[in-house]
């Protein structure tokens, strides 16, 4: 009976220590793609006035855990993609990185979590992705050796790392890591208690399928759209929910049907091209304010596969970071402006209520939009990376740029950036069904004003 007693307290004091080590605290990660972008120092007492508790960088940078020190903030610090390669075969190199990018911080600097590289299993680089476990292995032994144990080592994951995602309970990681890559990876967090670090945007399915998907249900903000997966009768309230069960039940299918999920990225863009669909500060702020009020809420909620557990969480992200190259949605992804104002108004600890809110600007994109685009230089573009630009969209495809030439329509004014507009357009015209963009490293953007004049006609996209 003592002893029954006794051992039942052991238990429940363990069981108590394992739910106190992780709550469903929001932290917010902190990229740093951006030329224009606060301090270090200034940037964590943004982060704070955000009342995020974690914070996630995706380097080890000095300064920042630096400026991060006594703040009682949770850290998330990253290995670079670039070095995992070697780490996985080099111990004394794992010792090398954990003494000079972790000893000189901890503890004062709360790292908590240390993740080996950046989606990798997203890169076409499979040298690397057969690196990753080893990788980590040698890291947490790293750790080890120099007595830190409150770290857990992870790696993030994009949803493609999934063949498929439908039904969530047909959730099947793809067959070129399934066994290779995966299977050791769950073995060694399951071992080490980890989670699994996984990055999902519900905005991405959405805008792939926005007639079949309904955009309140990628928002979690519907209130009568549900699925339900035929397999499991386990019924769906909004896109988030079965993404994320989607890799839970691909765990499962691997035997391991009780590793942690961990959001380590999420969020919506607040701005983008003319040709993406739906990204406005309208939609960001409320799917952000929807999820950190799904991860924040007590008793936890869960998802329909695991109903009641924490997820803890980083949204995506602290900044617009205007160096991020793709669509331009990529850049928008913030909270706050690059001058540390919001972009709209937001409380990651959950407490501040919805009625406390100003009015969020109406969306003006959520349907598609429907016309002429054209592809011009982006204001305050560098000139003389103008020209470069130039020369290479004309050397593309054919008679790109003849009307640009001398004698041709569109060749006076003989102006560098009137002609760097056309080509790009040209450009532009003839590549977007190949997959080519409006981009060109930021210099160039897209405009629904027709730039032509006279008789220069200039080409364009049509939606
Ligand atoms: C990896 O190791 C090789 C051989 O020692 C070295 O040449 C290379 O520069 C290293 N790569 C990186 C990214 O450090
Ligand atoms: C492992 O890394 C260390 C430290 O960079 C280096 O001195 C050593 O040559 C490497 N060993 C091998 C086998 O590459
Ligand atoms: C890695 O990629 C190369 C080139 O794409 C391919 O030939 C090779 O079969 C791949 N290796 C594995 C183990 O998948
Ligand atoms: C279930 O997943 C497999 C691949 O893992 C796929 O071929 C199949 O189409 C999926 N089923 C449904 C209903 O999508
Ligand atoms: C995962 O870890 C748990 C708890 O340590 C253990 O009981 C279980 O056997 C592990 N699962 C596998 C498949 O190794
Ligand atoms: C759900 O509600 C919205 C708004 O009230 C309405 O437009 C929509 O048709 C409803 N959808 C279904 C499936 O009932
Ligand atoms: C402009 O671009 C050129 C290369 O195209 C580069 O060398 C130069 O540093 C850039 N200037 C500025 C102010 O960024
Ligand atoms: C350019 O023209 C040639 C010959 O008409 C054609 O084979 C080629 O596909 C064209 N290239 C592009 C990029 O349109």
């Amino acid at each position: 009976m003592e002893m029954g007693f006794t051992l039942f307290c052991i238990l429940c004091f363990l069981v108590s220590i394992s739910s106190a080590e992780i709550s469903g605290k929001v932290g917010i990660n902190y990229g740093q793609l951006g030329n224009n972008l606060p301090s270090p120092a200034r940037s964590v007492k943004l982060i704070q006035s955000l009342k995020a508790k974690r914070v996630k960088i995706y380097d080890a940078n000095r300064e920042i855990l630096t400026a991060l020190r006594n703040t009682g903030i949770q850290v998330s610090i990253m290995v670079p993609n670039e070095i995992i390669t070697n780490i996985s075969s080099n111990q004394t190199l794992a010792d090398q990185w954990v003494h000079a990018n972790v000893v000189p911080f901890y503890p004062e600097t709360m790292i908590r979590y240390l993740l080996v590289g950046n989606e990798i299993l997203s890169s076409s680089n499979n040298r690397t992705w057969f690196s990753l476990v080893p990788a980590m292995r040698r890291i947490k032994y790293a750790l080890r050796t120099h007595g830190i144990r409150k770290v857990k080592v992870g790696t993030t994951s994009a949803m493609d790392v999934l063949e498929s995602s439908f039904p969530p309970s047909n959730g099947t990681f793809r067959s070129d890591v399934s066994y290779s890559v995966i299977k050791p990876m769950l073995q060694f967090l399951n071992r080490t208690k980890s989670f699994f670090f996984l990055d999902a945007y519900p905005f991405f399915p959405w805008t792939s399928d926005p007639v079949n998907i309904k955009l309140d249900y990628a928002l979690l903000e519907s209130t009568n759209v549900t699925y339900t997966d035929p397999n499991t009768g386990l019924t769906y309230t909004n896109l988030l929910d079965q993404m994320i069960d989607a890799v839970i039940f691909a765990m499962k299918r691997l035997g391991y049907p009780d590793i942690r999920i961990w959001i380590a990225e999420t969020g919506w863009p607040n701005g983008g091209d003319v040709d993406q669909i739906g990204a406005n500060i309208y939609n960001a702020a409320t799917y952000n304010r929807n999820v950190i009020k799904k991860f924040t809420a007590k008793p936890p909620v869960g998802s329909p596969a695991r109903p009641g557990s924490v997820l803890p969480s980083f949204i995506f992200s602290l900044y617009n970071e205007n160096q991020k190259p793709g669509p331009g949605t990529e850049r928008h992804f913030g909270v706050l402006y690059p001058n540390g104002t919001p972009v709209y108004q937001i409380d990651l600890s959950g407490e501040t209520p919805e009625s406390e809110y100003k009015a969020l600007p109406p969306p003006e994109n959520n349907e598609p939009y429907k016309g002429k685009i054209w592809c011009v230089v982006a204001k305050g573009a560098n000139r003389s990376a103008v020209g470069s630009a130039l020369s290479y969209a004309c050397s593309q495809g054919n008679k790109t740029c003849d009307p640009i030439q001398p004698g041709g329509n569109c060749f006076k004014p003989n102006s560098l950036i009137r002609h760097a507009s056309y080509a790009f357009s040209s450009y532009w015209a003839q590549f977007r069904k190949l997959g080519g963009t409006c981009y060109f490293n930021g210099l160039a953007t897209q405009t629904t004003q027709d730039p032509s004049y006279g008789s220069c006609k200039f080409p364009s996209v049509t939606l």
